[in-house]
């Protein structure tokens, strides 16, 4: 079993999209392990942002990630990390395949309606930039 991170982002968010994603990744054999809805600061999206800090992208991600509350998801399957980012599809809806999740909820490469971890690494220090010490060592873990 393999964990990943996903963010329901602000767009998303805003166009009441929660359930049928959250429906959606379900369908496809994630188990929500830990979630909540958190309105991020500017502090706390740099933060967890901070590697693409010197993208010419970066600022207007961050007011983005703020303009709205998030979804934030520790989800579980086998191979989870890999197939969270095939159900998501690419990060420019326009070059997603049918079917996926940006395709059918992104407008456009920034607001792009969710996140996923890009490896095992991102996967561990993102759970942990969310979730507490006492929510991972709780029954589920
Ligand atoms: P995400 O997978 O959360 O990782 C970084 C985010 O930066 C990405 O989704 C998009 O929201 C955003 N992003 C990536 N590339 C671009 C780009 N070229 N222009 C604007 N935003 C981008």
């Amino acid at each position: 079993m393999e964990r990943t991170l996903a963010i329901i982002k602000p767009d998303a968010v805003g166009a009441g999209n929660v359930g049928n994603i959250l429906s959606r990744l379900q369908k496809e054999g994630f188990r929500i392990v830990h979630m909540k809805w958190i309105h991020l600061n500017q502090a706390q999206a740099e933060g967890f942002y901070q590697v693409h800090r010197m993208r010419p992208f970066f600022s207007s991600l961050v007011k983005f990630m703020t303009e709205g509350p998030v979804v934030v998801l520790a989800l579980e399957k086998e191979n989870a990390i890999a197939d969270l980012r095939k159900v998501m599809g690419a990060t420019d809806p326009a070059k997603a395949e049918p079917g996926t999740l940006r395709r059918d909820y992104a407008a456009s490469i920034e607001r792009n309606a969710i996140h996923g971890s890009d490896s095992a690494q991102s996967a561990d220090y993102e759970i942990a930039y969310f979730f507490s010490t006492i929510e991972l060592s709780g029954r589920s873990g």
